[in-house]
């Protein structure tokens, strides 16, 4: 064969063969992980519908919620379709995310469970001012799970799962939106509290919590910071000190953000300190973003197909979640060009971006 033929042969060859191995390497990557399990503690970015069986009035199992959910089905996911957790489970080849307070709840084979709750924090005032399940108690509950777990696999069975899992945890935010810049004298927090006092409050609460999770074995942690929250449209409309930019204008409010971006910077300091201090018990945490791929959306929308960022989907937009989120509400026309489906929680579409651009986190907590 002369050489040009050579080259159009192994070239032709190269197109056929390339596109398999890229595929197959591709099918790899996801089913490679040996993850035995899935649990996740936290807020209204991923809890699956706990409070539907809680006395709060943090619940969103009605319409509009989950108009994109599987059968239309409002599960008491703040959002129209899946949460960040739904589509975290699906990476890690999990099927369904369920609520671990679902009195149907029975333990899987591979089981990815939520243990989190609609409005709760690390500081305990944060889930008193709702009435919902505070951080403490979310570790209780994953206690009860394994021992549970325990007596149906066996203890040993039971350990290795729990090494195995991957844990995400997702809170924070709702101390800082409700506790220290909402309402804080309400909920009883001391005056003249710093910004700077209160996140490393926070971090303090954090800390122990992912202490609680490893003394309870696991190993794969990723730890959400706070999203961009004085960019959430009922931030906008109620914290604006200028009325004309709380209902016309409608920029975020930079100094929740740069408080946001200062505990984040904060966090991650403290999970490189807890990682290289645990490492011996092989350790492994991973910072899970939600701000930067929330400023990359606020900076560009077009880029990730969206025209609105700073209001809801349902009703006005403006203020309206929960409860002022129901079947009287009108309804944006095309979801999926929303940021936001109520004025504090992420459409479907959002939530998806999110995990898109943390993906090599979660890769880093699971090879
Ligand atoms: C899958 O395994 C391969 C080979 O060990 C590794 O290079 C790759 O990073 C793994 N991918 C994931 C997503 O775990
Ligand atoms: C531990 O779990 C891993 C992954 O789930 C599994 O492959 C392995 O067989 C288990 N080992 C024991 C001793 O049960
Ligand atoms: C929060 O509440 C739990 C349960 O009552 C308690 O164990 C914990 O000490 C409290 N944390 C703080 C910082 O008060
Ligand atoms: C942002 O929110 C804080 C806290 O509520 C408030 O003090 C401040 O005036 C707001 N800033 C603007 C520009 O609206």
């Amino acid at each position: 064969m002369g050489s040009k033929i050579k080259s159009v042969v192994f070239i032709i060859g190269l197109l056929f063969i390339l596109p398999n191995l890229i595929s197959r390497n591709q099918a790899r990557d996801v089913s490679n992980h040996s993850i035995a399990a899935f649990y996740v503690f936290g807020d209204s970015y991923v809890d699956p519908g706990n409070n539907n069986y809680i006395g709060s009035i943090a619940k969103s199992n009605f319409a509009p919620y989950g108009i994109d959910f599987v059968n239309q089905k409002a599960t008491g996911r703040f959002s129209d379709g899946k949460l960040i957790a739904d589509f975290l489970a699906s990476y890690l080849g999990f099927e369904n995310y369920v609520p671990y307070l679902d009195p149907d709840f029975t333990i899987q084979a591979k089981p990815s469970v939520g243990f989190a709750s609609a409005g709760t924090g690390f500081d305990n005032r944060t889930a008193a001012a709702l009435n919902v399940i505070p951080m403490s108690t979310q570790l209780e509950y994953f206690k009860e799970y394994k021992a549970k777990l325990a007596s149906t696999i066996g203890q040993e069975e039971a350990d290795n799962q729990t090494t195995n899992a991957v844990f995400i945890v997702h809170c924070a935010v709702n101390d800082f939106a409700i506790t220290y810049y909402g309402p804080g004298n309400v909920v009883g927090l001391p005056d003249g509290t710093t910004i700077e006092q209160y996140e490393e409050f926070v971090l303090q609460r954090l800390q122990e919590f992912i202490q609680g999770l490893v003394d309870l074995g696991a190993r794969r942690i990723a730890v959400s910071g706070v999203p961009l929250f004085g960019c959430w449209p009922n931030v906008i409309t109620l914290y604006s000190s200028d009325p004309a930019n709380a209902l016309v204008t409608r920029t975020c409010n930079e100094t929740l953000n740069s408080a946001g971006s200062d505990y984040n910077a904060k966090l991650q300091e403290a999970l490189k300190t807890m990682q290289s201090s645990l490492s011996n018990q092989g350790l492994k945490l991973a910072y899970f973003d939600t701000y930067t791929p929330m400023l990359n959306i606020l900076q560009n929308p077009a880029n990730y197909g969206f025209d609105v960022i700073n209001k809801g989907c349902c009703g006005t937009g403006l203020l309206e979640q929960a409860v002022l989120c129901n079947r009287l509400s009108a309804l944006c026309s095309d979801r999926s060009k929303y940021e936001f489906f109520d004025s504090v929680h992420l459409t479907e579409a959002a939530s998806s971006v999110i995990v898109a651009a943390n993906i090599a986190a979660i890769n880093s907590i699971t090879n």
